[in-house]
This record gives structure tokens, sequence and C-alpha cells, in this order.
């Protein structure tokens, strides 16, 4: 099965299961539209989030070189790419890379502070949390693969 085809709806199951346990309000008025998808993706974002202990960094530097080095770098200072560079992106304010040049529809949404949580949130379908933004184009990373990836990412800092 081609895991990536069956992404999406994974998605809204998982940050809906999130939004159950978290006991946060969804107004009856919002249907699935952005509006609603960014209300769900910011309670994921600012709901306490679960542990990536578990992940492997060894293994997440593998899956950075693979799905995520093409368009970010990660290292102190480095450049930035077609992406942000990515130091410590895991507890700093979202849109903030000094001198990258971020899509509006990016900066108007992407208000939070991101933590592993919500970095895991957006990586796995990047163009489902903020419509238009300029990652869209980036299909999403496998649940599979998202303990390791975020392992890696946060100790980047
Ligand atoms: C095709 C290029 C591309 C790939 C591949 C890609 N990204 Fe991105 N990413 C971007 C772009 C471009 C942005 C900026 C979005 C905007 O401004 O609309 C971005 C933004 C981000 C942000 C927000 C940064 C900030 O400063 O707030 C995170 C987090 C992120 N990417 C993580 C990843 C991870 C992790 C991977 C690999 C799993 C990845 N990206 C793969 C292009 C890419």
């Amino acid at each position: 099965m081609d895991y990536r085809r069956h992404q999406e709806p994974a998605v809204l199951l998982r940050v809906v299961a999130r939004i159950g346990t978290r006991a946060a309000p969804v107004p009856k008025s919002l249907c699935l539209t952005r509006r609603f998808l960014t209300l769900l993706s910011a309670a994921a974002v600012f709901g306490p989030g679960p542990a990536f202990a578990a992940g492997d960094s060894v293994k997440g530097a593998a899956i950075f070189e693979r799905e995520c080095a093409l368009c970010h770098t990660i290292g102190r200072g480095e450049r930035n790419r077609f992406g942000p560079n990515l130091f410590g992106i895991t507890e700093r304010k979202a849109a903030t890379a000094p001198g990258y040049e971020y899509s509006p529809e990016f900066v108007t949404e992407a208000t939070w502070t991101w933590s592993p949580d919500a970095v895991a949130s957006f990586v796995v379908a990047p163009g489902l949390t903020i419509p238009g933004n300029k990652m869209s184009v980036f299909q999403g990373v496998p649940d599979s693969e998202l303990d390791d990836l975020i392992a890696y990412l946060a100790a980047q800092k």
C-alpha cells in the first residue's frame, strides 16, 4: 500500500483523537474548513505533547537527510535553503529563522512556539496544517518515521 496516499485522513483522525483526550471544545458551527483545521492544529500545538523519548535520533538523522535536507539545514547558523534553517526548531517561535522569507500564509497562521508535538503534527501533513504554505509540496513524513525524526530534531539545539 502506498502509505502517503492514505496519510491525510490518518492525520485528521490523530488530531481529532488528541482533541478528544484534551477535551478542547470544538464549536459545532465549524465544519472541515481551513478555519477548523487551524483550530485543530492550534489545539495540537498548545496541548501537552507526548514525549518522543522512544525515538532513535541516529535513525532520525538518516531520515532528516533523506526527507528534509534537500530544503533545510539544521546546524547552528547554517544558511537557509528553499526552507528555513531548523536549528532548535522544537522549542523556537515559528517563522523566526533569521534572513528567511516565509510565505504570507505561514506567517499569518504559524503564530505559535514549536514543541516536539507541534512539529510532528506539521511534518506529517504540512499542506493540511497550513494550506498554501511553501512546504505544501512536501507530502509529509510517514508515521512510522516520526518518533525517530523528532528525537533527532529535538537534539539539535
Ligand atoms: C520541498 C522542500 C521542503 C522539504 C522536503 C521539507 N520542507 Fe520544511 N519547509 C519548507 C519551506 C519552504 C518552509 C517555509 C514555509 C513557508 O514559508 O510557507 C518550511 C518550513 C518548515 C518548518 C517551520 C519552520 C519555522 O521556522 O517555523 C518546519 C518545522 C519544517 N519545515 C520541518 C521540516 C522537516 C522536519 C522536514 C523533513 C521531514 C521538512 N520540513 C521537509 C520546505 C521543505
